[in-house]
């Protein structure tokens, strides 16, 4: 399975993440994390060049073993303005995708086109039926992200919440084909 290096999404540009950009990705996250903090375990106080770094690295390294295919996007002038990635932890067949979005460039509808681009490109991947977005319940706005670009929720399971913001129900929700036997792809 291969997912292209670089992918062209109208105003944005998704690029296969680079170490070169781990100073501008931890200013991004940085200025961001009163919005990821809630969400995304990792996203914590003091996040800086060093996370930024390892998370390039172990990116470029699951790319080459082909199990994550994580993108930076950045605006056609060069913004480095969030990230995007395909994961194939849940079942065979599915993908799934996580994202986040620096705050300034937020609530511009740029989360919903990579998300739209990203999932028509995985459905095109051999052997790819499905892509899935997973959102605990107080996320509304991934709810609206997932909404927007076509995703139907499918199911809602308990978990024990790992982020500050979250509540004990995880949503998963899917674009392609549905599962064998209507049941969801698990993993995590
Ligand atoms: C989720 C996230 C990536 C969205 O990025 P974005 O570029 O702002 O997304 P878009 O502009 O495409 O769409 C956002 C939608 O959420 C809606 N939204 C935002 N906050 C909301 C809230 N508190 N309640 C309800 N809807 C909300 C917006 O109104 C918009 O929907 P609309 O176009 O119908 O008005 C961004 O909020 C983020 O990075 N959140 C923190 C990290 C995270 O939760 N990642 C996903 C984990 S599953």
């Amino acid at each position: 399975m291969e997912t292209p290096e670089m992918i062209n999404a109208g105003d944005l540009v998704l690029k296969r993440w680079e170490l070169a950009w781990a100073d501008e990705a931890a200013a991004a996250i940085a200025e961001s994390l009163p919005e990821l903090k809630p969400f995304l375990p990792w996203a914590k106080d003091g996040y800086g060049l060093g996370e930024s770094r390892s998370f390039i690295q172990m990116s470029l390294d699951n790319w080459a073993a082909g199990t994550e295919f994580n993108y930076a996007i950045f605006t056609t002038v060069g913004d480095l303005v969030g990230s995007i990635g395909l994961m194939t932890r849940m079942a065979p067949g599915t993908l799934e995708i996580g994202y986040w979005m620096r705050t300034p460039w937020a609530g511009r509808g740029y989360m919903t086109a990579a998300v739209s681009v990203l999932t028509r490109i995985a459905l095109s991947l051999p052997g790819v039926e499905r892509v899935a977005i997973r959102y605990d319940e107080a996320n509304k706005a991934s709810a609206a992200v997932a909404a927007k670009a076509g995703f139907v929720e499918v199911e809602r399971t308990e978990r024990i919440p790992e982020a500050p913001g979250e509540t004990p129900i995880l949503i998963t929700a899917l674009a392609g084909s549905p599962p064998p036997g209507g049941e969801t792809p698990g993993g995590r």
